[in-house]
């Protein structure tokens, strides 16, 4: 498995450009199921993620052509000729979930595997199935999968039990082409939940409410193939803003919509850090006067829990006390060991965390355990005296796009290694 040997200290300056978004690309992809016909879709980022459900609607019946070098996609749907995503996709990756919907849309049947949990959290799954069964799916759950089964679509009213970002994508997609009005309420309000119902109204799908939490969608019989670029990744973009911090260097990223990644920038500021945006871009300098702050994790538009472990990298090394509060997922401290290997000050107390900011912190074997702890112990590793060497780092290939090498172009002194590690 490969491996990261970054050697720490040096002060990250330049631009990097902010590819597609992962977390809007994922459910877009399988979104175009829901016609039959040629659906072209730009700036998809070359990810494993991305990979993973390209099988995924593969084995659905989709072709599909993925120029990497260009970011395109073309995939083209002919008919749905198969409703079950077996075990090993959907343990790869639980955002294969996302079919549900368009199958029950177009077919009224879906047999998926059920995701389990995850190092971050247990995550259920139970909001997307009462959303379907408002619908009029029956559900049940034999030998490790769901199976769903519905006549044509019901639309219906549909308050959800809490916020997520994927009951939110999966019933909305699985309501375009239901008979009648759905309404649904206490919705995420998350940019790439609202790219995607912008690629739904473009294939002829009738949504209001987008970006509020509460979106109304008139079902319509049938959707056309479109052509669509993707929006870039906030996440992305806060993780280089994070890191460009951390060493107490200049950076701008670039291709970047700002007002998705506010709550990001106030952080920084708020810590003290030159923050400023343009049209697309968006850059962060020093300053002599930084101190620890409070970051709470909330849904959109609130502070994303996708940046928490990067901006806990970040905290190690800022004077004074930083407080992490996270909110969304009970188990999203994975990173806290390593960083504490490293000599971080950490101390946690339930979904509490307190940084003490130290002077330095020292190279160490490290081991990335999800994709947004990989991105911390990353920043830890730039900021880090000595050489850091970095395992599992597949987990970051999960979601950041040729990471070692925008890395590079700011600097920065980290290489992969092919095997290096278990
Ligand atoms: C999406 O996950 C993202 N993944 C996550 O990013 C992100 O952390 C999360 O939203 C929150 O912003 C993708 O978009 C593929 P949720 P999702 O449903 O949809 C609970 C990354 O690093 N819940 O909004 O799975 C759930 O357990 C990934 O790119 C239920 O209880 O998140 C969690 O505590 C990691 N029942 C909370 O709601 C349900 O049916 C929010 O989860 C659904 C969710």
């Amino acid at each position: 498995m490969d491996t990261y040997l970054i050697r720490g200290g040096t002060r990250l300056s330049g631009e990097v450009k902010i590819s597609g978004a992962k977390n809007a690309a994922l459910p877009i992809i399988v979104g175009s199921l829901l016609a039959d016909g040629e659906t072209v879709l730009d700036n998809v980022p070359d990810l494993k993620d991305i990979h993973t459900i390209i099988q995924v609607i593969r084995c659905l019946g989709a072709e599909c052509d993925f120029d990497t070098a260009a970011n395109r996609l073309t995939i083209k749907v002919n008919s749905i000729k198969n409703a079950e995503v077996p075990y090993e996709l959907v343990k790869t990756m639980r955002a294969s979930i996302y079919v549900m919907g368009p199958l029950l849309a177009r077919i009224g049947q879906a047999d998926v595997s059920l995701p389990g949990g995850c190092a971050i959290g247990e995550r259920p799954v139970d909001i997307h199935l009462t959303g379907f069964e408002a619908l009029g799916t029956t559900i049940s759950l034999e030998h490790g999968y769901i199976k769903a089964r519905a006549g044509r679509l019901n639309g219906m009213q549909f308050k959800m039990r809490g916020i997520s970002v994927g009951a939110t994508a999966n019933i909305m997609m699985a309501a375009v082409l239901a008979r009648g009005k759905t309404v649904l309420e206490n919705c995420a309000r998350e940019p790439d939940v609202v790219d995607l119902g912008n690629f739904l109204v473009k294939m002829g799908a009738k949504i209001s409410g987008l970006g509020s939490d509460l979106i109304e969608i008139e079902g319509v019989k049938r959707l056309e193939p479109v052509s669509y670029s993707i929006i870039p990744d906030r996440i992305e973009a806060g993780t280089y803003l994070i890191a460009g911090a951390a060493t107490k260097g200049e950076i701008t990223v670039k291709s970047a919509i700002p007002e998705h990644i506010v709550a990001c920038m106030d952080a920084l500021k708020d810590m003290g850090f030159v923050v400023d945006s343009g049209a697309d871009r968006v850059s962060v300098k020093t300053s002599h006067k930084l101190s620890g702050t409070l970051v709470k994790t909330l849904p959109y538009p609130g502070f994303p829990t996708d940046l928490q472990a990067p901006m806990m990298a970040l905290s190690a090394t800022i004077p004074g006390i930083n407080v992490i509060v996270e909110t969304i997922f009970e188990n999203r401290f994975t990173h806290v060991a390593e960083l504490r290997r490293m000599g971080a000050d950490i101390t946690v107390e339930g979904n509490v965390v307190i940084v003490k900011g130290v002077e330095k912190l020292s190279s160490a074997p490290i081991m990335m355990s999800d994709l947004r702890a990989g991105a911390a112990l990353v920043i830890a590793g730039l900021i880090a005296e000595g050489e850091t060497e970095i395992r599992r780092i597949y987990h970051c290939d999960r979601g950041y796009e040729r990471l070692e090498n925008k890395l590079s172009v700011l600097g920065a002194d980290i290489r992969r290694v092919k095997g290096g590690g278990l």
